[in-house]
């Protein structure tokens, strides 16, 4: 019989609150979100993912055939009916920190920034490009650099900034279990720092 995994004990003080994970395209937010949400006895949901069954097309078709603010507009929506739930770690899609309504829902749960190194993202971006649209240009290098200039200030209104740079994802995940008490608010504790973690 397979053995039962036992949730960490940081998943009582988190109290059914929703982790967000943001950042860049590329980031590992869907990676690292699956063993984080298995090692809280979480559920894990990937908005894209989410997006594409609901549509029954992929990301790249949904911006080719309906644009960008369609796209946001829809994201904005799966966003809304994710915050109705909770226990989830939730891998967002990276754009979703620019629409200023969907940081309502984001801060009713725990916002996560993975920092990922740019250099590793693009080259691991340059072996999959399906669904980043956005990337689909000559000037890859040069959009993604601007693109992340435009984002940065918003990924820093995270909770938690976690500086990530070639760690395999369980790893990651295991970073952020050990970083999260350090921002939980409870009760006689409700202002919580910004922590920035390597
Ligand atoms: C986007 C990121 C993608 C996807 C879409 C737009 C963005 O998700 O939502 O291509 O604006 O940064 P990932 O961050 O999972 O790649």
């Amino acid at each position: 019989m397979a053995e039962m995994q036992h949730p960490h004990p940081i998943k009582q003080r988190l109290g059914g609150r929703n982790l967000y994970l943001i950042g860049m395209m590329g980031s590992g937010k869907t990676s690292s979100g699956k063993p984080l949400a298995k090692q809280l006895g979480y559920g894990f949901i990937d908005v894209d993912k989410v997006i594409e069954e609901l549509l029954g097309k992929s990301i790249q078709s949904i911006f080719d055939e309906e644009g960008e603010v369609q796209f946001r507009e829809i994201e904005a929506q799966v966003l809304q009916n994710i915050g109705q739930r909770h226990s989830l770690v939730v891998a967002t899609g990276g754009g979703v920190i620019t629409k200023s309504t969907n940081w309502g829902i984001l801060h009713q749960g725990v916002v996560i920034w993975l920092n990922t190194n740019p250099e590793q993202i693009l080259n691991r971006l340059s072996s999959d490009q399906n669904k980043r649209p956005l990337l689909q240009k000559n000037n890859k290098e040069a959009v993604f650099y601007s693109i992340l200039k435009e984002r940065q200030a918003l990924y820093s209104e995270a909770d938690l900034h976690l500086n990530v740079d070639i760690e395999p994802p369980g790893e990651v995940a295991r970073m952020i279990i050990e970083k999260l008490p350090s921002i939980i608010r409870s009760p006689e504790d409700p202002a919580a720092p910004h922590t920035t973690s390597k």
